[in-house]
């Protein structure tokens, strides 16, 4: 079977081909940074109107990149929810005109169970059951994950998402926007044992998140502090640090109360190399694994969204062709498979 998917949740357009027995046969990715940029965040209203300017193009690209015509297509998936609402309607109105004219199913994807199903697309794939980490500009969680759909929510951020605080710590520190990856960079060039920031709800039992104070601590930090280069990268180094200690400890919590021995982590913030690194680390002591999505698969992007409409596909969940966009959409209410 065969599925084109496409992505339009926030600020990057995606589109891939992806084939059950033949694996990722295509993927295409606009992103708009660059249009963003100037105004420090994403604007919802520019975000919609550059989707609705490249999605037929790159839906174009996708299938001839793919050898293909959607003559083959078994499906279209794309991403429902949750996110940006005017950036979804763009996909969801493209794909299910699609899905009308040529006679096939549209497939309503969870952009969460996108992210968490996306290291699926590797060699190496995790077996199911798992814990995940979900670490994305809009969403920090730990799921319990015993099949697809099977989703039991065991924390997540009561503030601001992991990426959020990247983003809004490396705004503080001057980068640019996205800041994540900028901050990450700059702490590459950071030394150890100049600051410490404080790891957000480690000391009490429970596995929520809370990184609104890490931002506070970021700029009380950089008020008082000098304006060099290599303090600004000190600061970059021990906020990170500080983010990817207590994300650790509340995995390896997550994985003690549930008993698995598998992690997957995905999201915008698990191309972090520092992340990965540590994680590894932690599970290799824990004599479990990890798994990650491949760099260009762990920030948005369009295989994710076709490699779980296809699984929804193969199931026969299909969504009717009113099915309205859902910037709302707790992960826990999806369907078992
Ligand atoms: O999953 P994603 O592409 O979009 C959402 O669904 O939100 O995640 C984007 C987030 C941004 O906050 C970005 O700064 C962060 O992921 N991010 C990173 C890195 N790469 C992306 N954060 C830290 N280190 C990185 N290398
Ligand atoms: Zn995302």
């Amino acid at each position: 079977m065969r599925i084109l998917g496409i992505e339009t949740s926030c600020d990057e357009t995606g589109v891939a081909v992806f084939d059950d027995e033949k694996g990722l046969l295509s993927h295409e990715l606009y992103s708009q940074v660059k249009l963003h940029a100037d105004y420090g965040g994403v604007v919802p209203e520019l975000a919609s109107r550059d989707h609705v300017r490249k999605i037929v193009p790159l839906i174009k690209k996708a299938l001839l990149d793919a050898n293909t015509d959607h003559n083959t297509l078994d499906g279209i998936a794309f991403t429902q929810g949750p996110g940006l609402v005017g950036a979804l309607l763009v996909g969801s109105s493209v794909a299910r005109s699609l899905a009308y004219a040529w006679d096939k199913p549209a497939v309503g994807v969870h952009h969460m169970e996108g992210h968490l199903l996306a290291p699926m697309l590797e060699t190496h794939a995790p077996a199911f059951p798992f814990v995940a980490l979900l670490v994305s500009g809009g969403h920090s969680m730990l799921v319990d994950v015993k099949g697809i759909g099977e989703y039991e929510v065991l924390g997540e951020s009561i503030d601001d998402a992991a990426g959020e605080a990247f983003d809004k710590t490396a705004k503080l520190l001057g980068l640019d926007y996205p800041g994540g990856p900028l901050l990450a960079k700059l702490a590459e060039q950071g030394e150890a044992g100049h600051y410490k920031f404080p790891r957000p709800m480690t000391d009490r039992p429970g596995l929520d998140f809370s990184f609104s104070g890490l931002k506070t601590f970021a700029a009380n930090t950089i008020r008082d502090a000098d304006d060099t280069a290599q303090t600004k990268a000190n600061i970059a180094y021990a906020f990170q640090e500080a983010v990817v200690d207590t994300l650790i400890i509340k995995c390896r919590r997550a994985l003690k109360q549930t008993g698995r021995k598998r992690l997957v982590i995905a999201g915008g913030v698990s191309a972090n190399t520092y992340l990965r690194d540590a994680m590894k680390a932690m599970m290799a002591k824990m004599n479990g694994e990890v798994f990650y999505p491949s760099l260009g698969f762990c920030t948005d992007n369009g295989a994710m969204i076709a490699y779980a409409g296809m699984q929804r596909l193969k199931a026969a969940q299909y969504s009717p062709l009113s099915a309205a966009a859902k910037p709302r959409w707790p992960l826990d209410s999806l369907p078992a498979l």
